[in-house]
């Protein structure tokens, strides 16, 4: 019995050692120099939000037609080093029969895949959430993984308004964000932690940048308690900006500045690399914000500051694209 256990033990850590190379390697390459990464992994009912925008109805065929343009677009792969599917993007085939993971490969960009179920109302703490998904994830990832996922996303949501977000809140959302990065980190799947303190509301900068390093510091502690291996992540937080309703908007030297003092008190230098999601912010703030962080900051802080935009990267695609197969080159270039 000893001797089973033993031979088990010993497997299980050159499996490990494996394991622990690969999510590693695959976290630097998703943050690799001059490159972000891009989120295409909207639900079936956020897709429909943004196919109101243009008129175009939310089917299936639809949703192939759309993101089948997004990822054989020319050249992408010199700005791309990841994508974030869906559940139904992934196992999605081109015009030529050929499966979405593998045309990412071909273009070298590694294939991601979205693996919560959603944020959800969170018991007895009105207005606040917790994203589901936990149960069943081991077999779900086995599969993704054999459809050719390298590495996952989960989105945990904590909301600014009146006395929330509750410490409750944010560390069940954390509990579950270390658990998932757990479970994908035992798969050889490198986990994207997305804590995400939404922009909704009129909170100035300064409620922005105490709510997400409380958020970061618990995020940190939780996974650490997990055991999870901080080399073998990379972080998707929201910048610390002013709330979108507030009077007073923070330029981007301010959203800069502050964003780094909250990450030098709670991300470990262990981290490779810092994605943003752009969380409803426009365009081109989302790009100066970036900009300056780097501009300001590269080389002086330890990890690669780079963008994982959904909103940001797609908008200008998605309208030019306006539903119309005549106008794919045109998204394309976009
Ligand atoms: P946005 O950049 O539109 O916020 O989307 C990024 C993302 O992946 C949200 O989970």
């Amino acid at each position: 019995m000893l001797l089973f256990q033993k031979s088990i033990l010993s497997r299980e850590s050159v499996g490990g050692m494996h394991m622990t190379k690969e999510i590693r390697k695959t976290a630097q390459a998703m943050v690799a120099d001059g490159k972000g990464i891009l989120a295409m992994d909207e639900s079936h009912s956020t897709i429909e939000k943004r196919f109101k925008e243009i008129g175009v109805e939310n089917t299936e065929e639809n949703r192939r037609k759309y993101r089948q343009l997004l990822i054989t677009a020319p050249g992408l792969g010199k700005f791309i080093s990841g994508a974030i599917l869906f559940d139904e993007t992934i196992r999605q085939k081109t015009n030529d029969g050929i499966p979405f993971p593998k045309v990412l490969e071909q273009q070298g960009i590694i294939p991601g895949i979205k693996v919560d179920k959603g944020a959800k109302p969170l018991s007895l703490f009105p207005n606040e959430t917790i994203t589901e998904g936990l149960d069943g994830l081991r077999e779900r990832l086995q599969e993704y993984r054999s459809l050719g996922a390298k590495f996952a996303k989960w989105r945990a949501v904590i909301t600014i308004g009146k006395d929330i977000p509750t410490k409750a809140c944010i560390k069940a959302n954390a509990h579950a964000l270390a658990r998932y990065a757990a479970l994908c980190q035992e798969a050889g799947i490198t986990p994207f932690v997305e804590p995400e303190v939404l922009m909704d509301g009129s909170h100035s900068i300064e409620t922005c940048l105490e709510v997400t390093t409380q958020t970061l510091a618990i995020v940190f502690k939780e996974l650490k308690a997990l055991k999870i291996d901080l080399k073998g992540i990379v972080l998707k937080p929201n910048m610390v900006v002013s709330g979108i309703s507030s009077p007073d908007q923070a330029g981007p030297e301010k959203v800069a500045e502050l964003t780094i003092k909250c990450f030098k008190e709670t991300v470990s230098p262990k981290v490779p690399g810092i994605a943003f999601l752009s969380g409803g912010q426009s365009d081109e703030s989302a790009t100066l914000n970036l900009n300056e962080m780097n501009r300001k900051f590269k080389g002086q802080v330890p990890w690669k500051l780079t963008f994982s935009y959904g909103r940001a990267l797609q908008r200008a695609a998605l309208k030019a694209w306006n539903g119309g197969d005549a106008n794919i080159k045109a998204a394309q270039e976009a």
